[in-house]
C-alpha cells in the first residue's frame, strides 16, 4: 500500500532520504498504547453520535486491539516509510478490516491525534514520577526518624558553621522533594483536558461529542480552544521543567553523598550494592551512582532548553518542528524514573557513620555563635560579643581544643559576664537543641517537622 499521507495529489513517491528525515516512527512507537487507546475512544464516540454504526465501531475496536497485541508480541513491523505511529497503526488497521478501517480518521487529524497521544503519555508518566517522588520522601522521613540526635556539622560555604542533626539535613531534602511532588500534581491537574476532536486546527463539521472522548480517556473534559490545543506543548514543557527542578535537588543530594563518602569525610558509607570498582586500582570503591545522578542533570536540562527553543516563536497552529518534542521528553522521563529508584535504594542501604559526623562537629568551633548569644543575653551589645567570642576562639586554637571543650575558667578570664554555666551553652548537643524556633534543628523542632511529613505522607498516600 502506498503511504497513507500521500493522497491523490502526489505523482511521485517519496525518496528514501525524505522518509529517513521526515519519519518519527522509530521513536514515537513509544506512544503506541496511547495511540490505540485514543483511537478506540474516538471510534466509540463516532458510533455514539451516529457518525459510524455500532458494528463498525466494534470491528475497529477489535482490530485496534489486534494491532496492540501484534506490537506487544513483537510481530508488528515498524517501517520508516510508514512515517509515524499514527499512520502505521491505521495502515495495519486497513489491512486487517478494509473499508471500515478507512473510516476511523473521520473527524480527526494527526494534529489532535498526536496531541492526545502525547498528553496521555505525559499524564501517565506524571503519575509514575509522582509516586516515585513520594517513595523518596517516605524514605527520607524514615531515615530522619532514626537520626534526630545525630550531630552533623551544618555548613555554609562548605565550611563548618553550626551543629545540626542528620535528621534535619534529611528533612531539608524531604522538603525539596515534596515540592517536586506538588509541582507534578499541579501539572497533572492543569493539563488534564482532552485534545481529541480538535481535528487539524479549526474543529470539525461532523457532529462529534468531545465530552464523550474526554470522559472515556479519563480527562476532566475537553480543552477550550482547538487552535491552541493543536499548537500547545506546555504539558510537555512542564514535564521537562518539573524533572529539571527535581534534578536540581537530586544533583545537590548526589554531590553531598559524593563528598560525604570521600575518605576525608566518611560521614556515610555507600553500600557495596550501589558502589563500583576501578579497573586498575583494586582498593577503590567509587560513588559512580551518585556521580551519574549528578551528571544526568546535564541531559535533563538540555532536553528542557531544547524544547523551549523548538517551541519559541512558532506560528499557530501545528508545525512539523513540533515532531521534535518527543525524544527529549522520553529521555528525561526514563532518566528520572531510574534515577529516583536508584537514589532511593542508595539512601536506604547506605550506612550513616554517626561517630564520624559527631567527631567532625568538634572541628571549627561550631558553638561560637552560642557564646556570642550567651553574652548578648547577659547585656553585651552584639558587636562586642562578636569580638569577645573571636578572642575565645583564638584561645581555643592556641590551646589546640575545640571551643566546646575549653574549660570554663579560661573563658571566664576573658570577660566578667562569663560564668560557670558557659560550658553547658557551648556543649554541641545543647547548641543544636537551643535552636527551638519553628523549622530549626533542635530535636523538638525536628520532631514537629517529622510530624508534618508524617501527615503529608498520609494525605498523599499512593492509591
Ligand atoms: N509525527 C507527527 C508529530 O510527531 C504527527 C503529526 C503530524 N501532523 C501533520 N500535520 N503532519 O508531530
Amino acid at each position: 500500500m502506498a503511504q497513507l499521507s500521500r493522497s491523490g495529489r502526489f505523482s511521485e513517491e517519496a525518496t528514501a532520504l525524505l522518509n529517513d528525515f521526515n519519519s518519527s516512527i522509530m521513536f514515537d512507537r513509544e506512544l503506541y498504547r496511547y495511540d490505540i487507546q485514543g483511537s478506540i475512544a474516538h471510534a466509540k464516540m463516532l458510533a455514539k453520535t451516529g457518525i459510524l454504526t455500532q458494528d463498525e465501531a466494534k470491528s475497529l475496536e477489535i482490530a485496534l486491539l489486534t494491532v496492540q497485541n501484534e506490537i506487544e508480541n513483537g510481530e508488528f513491523e515498524f517501517k520508516i516509510e510508514d512515517e509515524d505511529i499514527h499512520m502505521a497503526v491505521e495502515k495495519r488497521l486497513i489491512a486487517l478490516i478494509g473499508d471500515t478501517g478507512k473510516k476511523l480518521h473521520t473527524a480527526r487529524s494527526r494534529n489532535d491525534q498526536v496531541a492526545v497521544d502525547f498528553r496521555l503519555y505525559v499524564q501517565d508518566k506524571t503519575k509514575t514520577l509522582t509516586s516515585l517522588v513520594y517513595t523518596l520522601v517516605e524514605s527520607l522521613h524514615s531515615i530522619a526518624k532514626e537520626h534526630k540526635a545525630t550531630l552533623l556539622p551544618g555548613m555554609t560555604h562548605l565550611q563548618h558553621a553550626q551543629p545540626i542533626s542528620f535528621a534535619y539535613h534529611m528533612l531539608a531534602y524531604a522538603s525539596m522533594f515534596s515540592r517536586d511532588h506538588s509541582r507534578l500534581e499541579a501539572s497533572f491537574e492543569r493539563n488534564n483536558f482532552s485534545p481529541l476532536g480538535c481535528a487539524a486546527l479549526a474543529g470539525t463539521p461532523h457532529p462529534i461529542n468531545r465530552d464523550v472522548t474526554a470522559a472515556t480517556l479519563g480527562f476532566k473534559g475537553p480543552t477550550v480552544n482547538c487552535l491552541d490545543t493543536v499548537s500547545d506543548r506546555d504539558f510537555a514543557l512542564e514535564m521537562l521543567f518539573n524533572i529539571s527542578m527535581m534534578f536540581v535537588h537530586i544533583s545537590r543530594m548526589a554531590e553531598e553523598l559524593i563528598i560525604w563518602s570521600s575518605s576525608e569525610f566518611r560521614f556515610v558509607t555507600i553500600s557495596d550494592q550501589y558502589s563500583t570498582g576501578s579497573s586498575i586500582m583494586p582498593q577503590k570503591k567509587n560513588p559512580d551512582v551518585a556521580e551519574l545522578l549528578r551528571g544526568k542533570t546535564g541531559r535533563v536540562y538540555g532536553n528542557l532548553i531544547s524544547l523551549l527553543t523548538v517551541m519559541k516563536a512558532l506560528p499557530l497552529a501545528y508545525n512539523k518542528d513540533m515532531q521534535e518534542d518527543k525524544e527529549g521528553v522520553f529521555d528525561s522521563v526514563q532518566t528520572a524514573e531510574i534515577s529516583l529508584k536508584i537514589l532511593n535504594e542508595m539512601l536506604l542501604t547506605m550506612t550513616v557513620n554517626v561517630e564520624r559526623m559527631e567527631a567532625a562537629c568538634k572541628i571549627g568551633h561550631l558553638s561560637a555563635t552560642d557564646l556570642a548569644d550567651y553574652l548578648v543575653e547577659r547585656g553585651m551589645p552584639f558587636r562586642e560579643a562578636h569580638f569577645v567570642t573571636g578572642k575565645a576562639v583564638a584561645l581555643a586554637e592556641s590551646e589546640g581544643v575545640d571551643l566546646s571543650e575549653l574549660p570554663a575558667d579560661k573563658l571566664k578570664a576573658l570577660d566578667a559576664l562569663i560564668g560557670d554555666d558557659v560550658t553547658a551553652f557551648l556543649n554541641l548537643r545543647n547548641s543544636m537543641n537551643a535552636r527551638k524556633s519553628s523549622g530549626g534543628t533542635s530535636e523538638a523542632s525536628v520532631q514537629a517537622q517529622l510530624d508534618h511529613f508524617e501527615k503529608w505522607l498520609k494525605s498523599n498516600v499512593i492509591q
